[in-house]
């Protein structure tokens, strides 16, 4: 438990500085890497939509603007990249808390659908996480998960330096390694795949969903 809060306070003290500038500065990355998510699936239909890690809310947002109607509830670790969401214009971003990944503050059996975009690779506990995932989805409802994958040697790399600079950064995974991960804790895989979005930045989406 003090391990994982001081890994926590490490999180939001890089967020924490990173907030403002965060949608200035990762731009590219953001509007590919959401891009690609939303690609991968139909939110038709979907009512509830929770994003786990959410960030200053650029997936929710996008998501609005597509689709008129669909509740969006967000939570992360860092209250300052919440606080980013206030400031774009679509307040139906407001739902939204400060919470972990493996202690979800929503009832089970609550949204149509979830999403976590560049976030497992923080989360020292992923089972846990993905268990809380699963509780707070509906019946037939869809996780989809988007993250780093170390298929690609730029990733490889990348997760090797960054366990030695950033304590903020736990480890990144295989398109395999994760699927098993969803599998154990109840998904059926609809959908994955890895793909590159840049030279460096090879990413994998898995669609998995509620038995
Ligand atoms: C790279 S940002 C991604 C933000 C957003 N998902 C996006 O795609 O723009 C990573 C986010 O994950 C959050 N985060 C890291 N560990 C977390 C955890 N255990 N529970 C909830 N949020 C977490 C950080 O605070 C940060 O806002």
């Amino acid at each position: 438990m003090m391990q994982s809060n001081n890994i926590h306070n490490k999180v939001i003290r890089q967020y924490h500085r990173l907030a403002r500038k965060y949608d200035t500065v990762w731009k590219k990355y953001n509007t590919a890497t959401i891009d690609e998510t939303l690609k991968r699936v139909d939110t038709t239909g979907s009512r509830t939509i929770l994003d786990i890690g959410c960030g200053t809310g650029i997936l929710l947002d996008e998501v609005q603007q597509r689709e008129n109607g669909i509740q969006t509830f967000g939570c992360d670790l860092s209250l300052e990249m919440l606080r980013q969401t206030t400031q774009k214009e679509n307040e139906n971003l407001l739902h939204v808390s400060v919470a972990d990944a493996t202690a979800l503050p929503y009832p089970s059996d609550r949204f149509d659908t979830v999403f976590s975009t560049s976030v497992f690779h923080f989360i020292r506990n992923p089972n846990a996480a993905l268990n809380e995932m699963y509780r707070v989805l509906k019946p037939n409802g869809r996780l989809i998960l988007t993250d780093w994958c170390r298929r690609y040697r730029s990733i490889r790399m990348l997760d090797s330096f960054l366990k030695y600079i950033d304590r903020a950064h736990y480890r990144c995974y295989n398109l395999d390694e994760c699927i098993k991960m969803l599998n154990d804790a109840g998904f059926s895989i609809e959908r994955a795949d890895c793909y590159k979005i840049s030279s460096i930045w090879g990413l994998m989406t898995i669609v998995g969903r509620k038995m």
